[in-house]
């Protein structure tokens, strides 16, 4: 057992005990080390003023990600490398190129947003020996608000940077291989244990070592990338008196490509499971593309989102229509559980005290299986889906709907299959009238909720149109991404 977190901040090496289990990097970074260049403006993962960049050894490799500081606990950085916008600065005390670029081309007018626009496009630049594409730059700032100044000059910075130097002599870039050997050296396979006040976290660094203490502790609370528990603590005010953050755990950060099935890890991280999950679908892609912003998809999991249980959670409606199973362990115990039967009522996962997700078994659609996603929100980036539905049409060959799988989210208390949907397309061809009669029996399937996201009506509207929209995309072959918006959300 250790009692100290040890992680690298910008230069320096720091070993921290006895401090509040659930303190935030951000509130440790302002408020204790006076780094007050990371700003706070939502403290809810949404605004990315927060934004720092966090190094981590991924077998064996150096990588470094944008996250939001204000929902990630400090305990949870242990053998990582956190850059804050101040280790930009150089040693001749001049600008970091892409700070730079800001200020040529007027990337900044009241600045608050700033640091973290600069943290997000240093990310970009320290992964990519070229300027990235205009619509890749779009997509790692849809997680930094600007409310003055507009994004085209601050999209221009990255290019405009490039210029000014070569990414490959940024100082992290250089130092990359004497970091990799400090993080290296702070890395061990002890439990962490921080404790303060009566309230402790754990730290486990195995899956056996996360069984037994899951075990040992049934009440905990699991902790994997924070992006939903941290809002507990900053929001809700939330103050669990015992955690286990499963980040040390890399066994559970896997992706193995079975042949016809994946097995992904509990604590793959969104931005990851991307490749695997995007490249069974294009529309899978585009949906994980437009889940929470990059920051989000860096730190949150899939298991998490899985665990969660939410019935506006993005994951589950696109995994219950690939036939995923997911695995539960307790102890030395395992469970496998068809997805669709592990979501039992409103955030009640058929999840005992004591389990924890392990990983999910993800089956590959067969050739010739129609596929279809969607998730209609009020924004297009960063915004929780109002539905989000997924179909799996399989057919015999006579062209007859043999399988159909309709799940739909943000249409019940649970992502939940649309059993009679699914009846009405069963044995016929999949043409306007079979989609029609789908889009109809949709209505004995659910009585969604009227909330601000969105009324019933429009929710029962808008999921009887995506069946419609799926039937007129497989009749006409369309694909329906123009430019990285999904031209038919608008009409759906
Ligand atoms: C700004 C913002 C935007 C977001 N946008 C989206 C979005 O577009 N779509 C979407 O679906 N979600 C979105 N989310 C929600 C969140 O990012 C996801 O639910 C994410 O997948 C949660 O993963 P995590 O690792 O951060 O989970 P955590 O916050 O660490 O945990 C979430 C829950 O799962 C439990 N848990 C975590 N891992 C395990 C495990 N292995 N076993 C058992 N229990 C576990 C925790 O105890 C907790 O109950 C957003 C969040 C934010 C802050
Ligand atoms: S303060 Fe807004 S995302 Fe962290
Ligand atoms: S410069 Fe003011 S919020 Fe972006």
């Amino acid at each position: 057992m250790r009692r100290t977190v040890r992680f690298l901040l910008n230069d320096r090496q720091f070993s921290l005990e006895g401090f509040d289990p659930t303190l935030t990097l951000l509130d440790w970074l302002r408020n204790e080390r006076r780094l007050i260049g990371t700003k706070e403006g939502c403290a809810e993962g949404d605004c990315g003023a927060c934004t720092v960049l966090i190094g981590r050894l991924r077998d064996g490799e150096l990588r470094y990600e944008a996250i939001n500081a204000c929902i990630r606990f400090l305990a949870s950085l242990d053998a990582c490398h956190i850059v804050t916008v101040e280790h930009l600065k150089k040693a001749s005390g001049g600008l970091h190129p892409v700070q730079q670029a800001m200020v040529e081309l007027h990337g900044s007018q009241c600045g608050f947003c700033t640091p973290g626009i600069v943290m997000s496009l240093t990310a970009l630049w320290l992964g990519a020996a070229e300027a990235p594409s205009r619509e890749r730059v779009e997509e790692a700032l849809a997680g930094n608000l600007c409310r003055c100044t507009g994004y085209g000059p601050i999209i221009s910075a990255l290019d405009r940077a490039y210029e000014i130097e070569a990414s490959s002599s940024d100082t992290l870039n250089l130092g990359r291989a004497e970091i990799a050997r400090t993080l290296a050296g702070l890395a061990d396979q002890e439990v962490i244990e921080i404790s303060e006040g009566g309230r402790k976290l754990f730290a486990p660094a195995t899956a056996d070592q996360l069984a037994e203490l899951t075990a040992a502790h049934p009440d905990a609370t699991l902790v994997a990338g924070a992006t939903d528990v941290g809002l507990w603590i900053t929001k809700m005010l939330l103050r669990p008196a015992t955690v286990i953050t499963l980040g040390r755990v890399g066994e559970l950060d896997r992706i193995e490509d079975k042949g016809d099935h994946l097995v992904i890890g509990a604590l793959v991280s969104v931005s990851d499971a991307r490749g695997a999950l995007g490249a069974l679908d294009p529309q899978i892609d585009e949906l994980i593309r437009r889940f929470g912003s990059e920051q989000v998809r860096n730190a949150g999991t899939i298991g998490g989102n899985v665990a969660n249980g939410s019935p506006i959670g993005d994951s589950p409606p696109v995994l219950i229509a690939l036939g995923a199973s997911v695995i539960l362990r307790r102890g030395g115990e395992r469970r496998t559980v068809p997805l669709e039967q592990f979501f039992i009522a409103y955030k009640k996962q058929d999840r005992q005290p004591g389990d924890f997700v392990e990983a999910l078994i993800v089956p590959k659609p067969k050739p010739g299986t129609l596929f279809h996603v969607s998730k209609i929100s009020k924004r297009f980036d960063e915004d929780i889906s109002a539905v989000c539905a997924a179909f799996r049409l399989e057919r015999d060959g006579a062209g007859l709907t043999t399988h159909a799988v309709l799940a739909f989210g943000g249409m019940a208390a649970t992502p939940k299959r649309a059993a009679a949907a699914e009846a009405a397309l069963a044995g016929r061809s999949f043409n306007a009238e079979a989609a029609e009669a789908a889009a109809l029996a949709l209505a004995s399937d659910f009585k969604p909720l009227d909330d601000w996201r969105a009324s019933a009506r429009y929710r029962s509207t808008v999921a009887a149109n995506l069946i419609r929209r799926f039937q007129a995309e497989t009749a006409t072959g369309s694909v329906h991404r123009v430019a990285g918006i999904l031209r038919s959300d608008a009409h759906a």
